[in-house]
């Protein structure tokens, strides 16, 4: 992300977790301190962090802090504050799976109840350490999939940020972008805003211009007009969840541009890590949408004034199911998963893990 840190790292000489507050970009750059798994899990949901991978990595530290602080003298006591750490983290934020994917990874260490305490609370750390980077390996794995998807001269459309602020390092979709950009294809991305919260024109602009790669930003109501006639070759986005059948849980807005991309026959490819799969939830009707304030809608300014009238109520769903049918394919770190989802995903998961 830049040269001194990740987006959420462990700081060892502090003995605390630290991020970066995605909440202040591009405007200002500032590094927040977190002592608490409460205090990590109210940063989740506020989204000073946010992306599915990245709440993950960070929910993982948050246990790690919560075992650092227990005051437990037995086992049975240090496992209840876990489990209830746990569950917290685990509310914090409800669609991205890896949220609870991370949690209940560390929740494994409980397993060893034949290590004395103070082992114990040095291996949560450890462990929280050894996700965040599988998470910056596993980015670059992919990315080297989906680049090899991308060819020379192509525009890419990309929706919200999946770059290296969504995970510990690099990114998905975003890091599929930069990988491609690096192997030197020339490609030029068109970047959408991601109303409401504007994670494309805050966060993936910022990045973009951090790694030298051209791009234009685009109204996400433009994103039909480019993919209309050939002004657009490919589009590459994340996933907070994939179900067994390969319905993609995604940021708001994109079912709208994965319908404009079939409807134009351009390629629409999500890419994710196999920790954002979740088998248990057999199709996209079963993945929990998180509805957050409307305020986040309202808030929005035109020269300082509102854009509404002074009693607007407004709806904001964060996130949208793109059925699989609109999927060309899913980029995993075992490769590129093609339809039928329903056949090739489970037998991906069964045979790699
Ligand atoms: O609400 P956000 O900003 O957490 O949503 C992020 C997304 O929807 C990303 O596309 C998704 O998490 C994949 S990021 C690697």
């Amino acid at each position: 992300m830049c040269e001194t840190m990740r987006t959420l790292e462990w700081d060892y000489q502090k003995n605390n977790f630290k991020m970066i507050d995605q909440r202040l970009l591009p405007g200002e750059f500032k590094v927040n301190h977190y002592d608490t798994h409460q205090e990590i899990a109210q940063a989740i949901t506020d989204m000073v962090v946010r992306g599915a991978p990245a709440i993950g990595a960070t929910a993982a530290f948050g246990i790690a802090l919560a075992a650092k602080n227990s005051s437990a003298t037995d086992f049975d006591s240090f496992n209840a504050d876990l489990l209830e750490a746990g569950n917290l983290l685990k509310a914090a934020r409800p669609t991205a799976v890896n949220l609870a994917w991370a949690v209940d990874r560390m929740l494994e260490e409980l397993e060893n109840k034949h290590l004395l305490i103070p082992e114990l609370k040095n291996n949560f750390l450890q462990k929280a350490q050894q996700i965040a980077d599988e998470d910056v390996e596993i980015n670059k794995r992919m990315a080297e999939h989906g680049a090899a998807l991308i060819q020379p001269g192509e525009t890419i459309i990309h929706h919200c940020n999946t770059g290296s602020l969504a995970t510990v390092d690099w990114g998905t979709a975003l890091g599929v972008i930069h990988t491609a950009h690096d192997q030197g294809k020339n490609i030029h991305v068109l970047v959408d805003e991601t109303r409401p919260r504007l994670q494309g024109a805050r966060l993936t602009a910022w990045e973009l211009e951090q790694y030298g790669i051209p791009y234009d930003l685009i109204s996400d109501n433009a994103a039909g007009y480019f993919l209309q006639g050939g002004k657009a070759n490919r589009v590459f986005v994340g996933a907070d969840r994939v179900s067994a059948n390969g319905d993609t849980a995604n940021k708001i807005g994109t079912y709208m541009l994965a319908l404009a991309a079939k409807d134009n026959q351009v390629p629409f490819y999500v890419v994710a890590p196999s920790s954002t799969i979740d088998l248990r939830v057999t199709n996209g009707d079963q993945i929990p949408i998180e509805e957050r304030s409307g305020e986040e809608v309202l808030n929005i300014q035109r020269d300082g004034n509102p854009l509404s009238p002074e009693n607007a109520s407004a709806r904001n769903p964060a996130f949208d199911i793109t059925p699989n049918r609109f999927i060309t394919g899913i980029v995993t770190e075992f490769g590129v998963i093609a339809p039928p989802y329903e056949i090739n995903i489970p037998k991906m998961i069964e045979r790699e893990t």
